[in-house]
């Protein structure tokens, strides 16, 4: 695997289950919604969205939804699950490319770790260039440098036995043990913030920026940041 992109566009386990994807994207939609303006109608673009379960009920809040991912085979099956339904978009590098100042919010959920380091200014400044004057950023699942697989382990199961999939889990633990996520995660790492690390990137990127007081989605150790491109 050379790649996290690579990785994240062929087949993997990290969710254990049907019901695990199921709760996993619920939580996260409701939370992401939650940080988000509370009016109808605002341009959101998910980025490095994954399989965007959650697509159908941000849009059933009355928004326009477009979804960008980086991994070819990520994008091409989205695609097809939202082919045909008016109030989401699949968009690829040149579609987003030429969308500068066109969201209202951009949504970055658990995407920031497979950014390089040296990568993320640029990044955010393309995000800044992609949203309207005026516009919110939320990032969700920033990871600390002081905590790693064993609070993710402890999160899973966690999130596991509240939703009812805990021995699908401990499976799904076992099996990410011998698999190449464990492999890749220490070939080519995983970028981690302080709090206050991210939040002077989002302030040097031209964010008014701020921690949020929980992280949104499953991840209870992770770190969530919402930014105004004034
Ligand atoms: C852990 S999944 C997150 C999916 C979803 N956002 C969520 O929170 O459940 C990470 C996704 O980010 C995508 N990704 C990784 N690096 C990216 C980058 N530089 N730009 C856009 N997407 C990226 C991967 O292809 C993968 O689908």
């Amino acid at each position: 695997m050379t790649s996290w992109t690579e990785f994240w566009g062929g087949k993997h386990s990290i969710y254990v289950s049907a019901r695990h994807v199921e709760a996993h994207f619920r939580r996260l939609t409701e939370d992401l919604a939650a940080a988000l303006p509370p009016q109808p109608g605002l341009r959101i673009l998910d980025y490095g969205s994954g399989d965007a379960l959650g697509a159908p009920s941000l849009a059933a809040l009355g928004h326009q939804i477009a979804l960008y991912d980086a991994a070819p085979e990520v994008q091409a099956r989205i695609a097809r699950r939202y082919d045909g339904d008016p109030r989401i978009a699949v968009l690829d590098e040149r579609a987003l490319a030429s969308s500068d100042g066109g969201f209202d919010a951009i949504i970055v959920s658990s995407v920031i770790q497979y950014i390089p380091r040296d990568a993320l200014p640029a990044t955010i400044a393309g995000w800044r260039r992609l949203l309207a004057p005026g516009g919110i950023l939320v990032i969700a699942d920033v990871m600390r440098p002081d905590a790693g697989m064993v609070e993710d382990v402890a999160d899973l199961l966690g999130f596991a036995w509240k939703e009812g999939f805990l021995p699908a889990a401990l499976l799904g633990l076992a099996r990410t043990f011998f698999s190449d996520y464990r492999r890749t995660r220490r070939k080519l790492g995983l970028a981690r913030y302080t709090g206050r690390e991210f939040l002077e990137l989002l302030a040097a990127g031209g964010f008014q920026a701020e921690a949020l007081p929980r992280n949104p989605g499953p991840n209870r150790h992770r770190l969530g940041f919402r930014g105004i491109r004034p």
